[in-house]
């Protein structure tokens, strides 16, 4: 039976290291630390999402700024709405909750988020710096992924990791901050041949395709590490990607859904807007 990869017990770890951080300025009489939470329409997945972060904002002492746009703005208007806030001294993270209505051009949107306030880390400057290395904000849920592996102690480097997805938010981002801890990277995704012939070979399986028990254990690896992003919605309940009652007796550790990725994305947004907030008052993006 594998171990649970508990996002639970590290999120905390992580959102408590952020809290001691803040603490630490605050005694010292630093302004507030902010964070302006973009939100359109009423996407009811990204409504829980949302809330969520807003909580774990006010838990640790940032200020969560939630602003919700109608459904109807027009892409006109959502740039105008989100140079406005970014202009703010006052707010240090900026972030844009996808997916957006599908009249929207998100990517558009979220290259209006300036390299230092985007903790999401999707602008194509801070994307660049990943390339080159790990300098500027790395995307959450790749970064909450590699915080929860280390906090269980699970060495990377020479790692054969296979990410099977390739989405601009989790598999690119991934594979490059994986390369960077000296990981041996594979992508899979809808037109790889022979998905299971590859994903039987990872070290560490990690898989964000968004299909309910997509990965069964023939295609996981005796003793793998498997990472499930999955967050699927079906009559029996919320499933991740991986059939985990069958994995769970093939893996030597294994993620639960929900209760694993999921927790440790909010926690690493906390640690990027904190990232952010030191370099407003530092004056300083690398
Ligand atoms: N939608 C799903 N995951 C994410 C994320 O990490 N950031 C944003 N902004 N939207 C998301």
């Amino acid at each position: 039976m594998a171990i649970i990869l508990d996002g639970k017990k590290a999120s905390k770890d992580l959102k408590e290291e952020v809290r001691l951080s803040l603490d630490q300025y605050y005694k010292k009489g630093a302004p507030k630390c902010n964070l302006a939470i973009i939100m359109v329409g009423d996407n009811p997945a990204s409504e829980i999402y949302v809330r969520n972060k807003a909580k774990a904002c006010e838990a640790i002492g940032i200020g969560g700024q939630l602003i919700k746009l109608s459904e109807k703005i027009t892409q006109e208007e959502l740039e105008k709405y989100i140079i406005a806030v970014s202009k703010d001294p006052k707010v240090h993270g900026v972030m844009v909750q996808l997916p957006l209505p599908p009249h929207l051009d998100a990517d558009r949107a979220t290259e209006l988020v300036p390299p230092e306030k985007d903790v999401d880390g999707f602008t194509t400057a801070n994307l660049g710096k990943l390339i080159i290395g790990n300098q500027g904000f790395l995307s959450c849920t790749p970064g909450g992924i590699i915080y929860l592996l280390k906090n269980h102690k699970i060495v990377l480097a020479g790692k054969n990791v296979v990410i099977v997805g390739r989405s601009k938010i989790v598999g690119k981002p991934l594979a490059l901050a994986l390369l960077n801890e000296n990981c041996t990277v594979t992508v899979c995704h809808s037109k790889t041949k022979n998905l299971a012939s590859i994903t039987s070979k990872a070290d560490i399986l990690i898989v964000a395709v968004g299909k309910p028990n997509f990965i069964t254990s023939d295609m996981v690896k005796y003793c793998a590490v498997v990472v499930d992003v999955g967050i699927n919605r079906t009559p029996e309940g919320i499933v991740g990607d991986v059939d985990f009652a069958n994995v769970e007796r093939q893996a030597s550790f294994i993620t639960p859904v929900p209760g694993g990725v999921g927790p440790m994305t909010v926690a690493y947004l906390m640690k990027n807007t904190l990232h952010a907030y030191e370099i407003s008052l530092k004056g300083k993006y690398n």
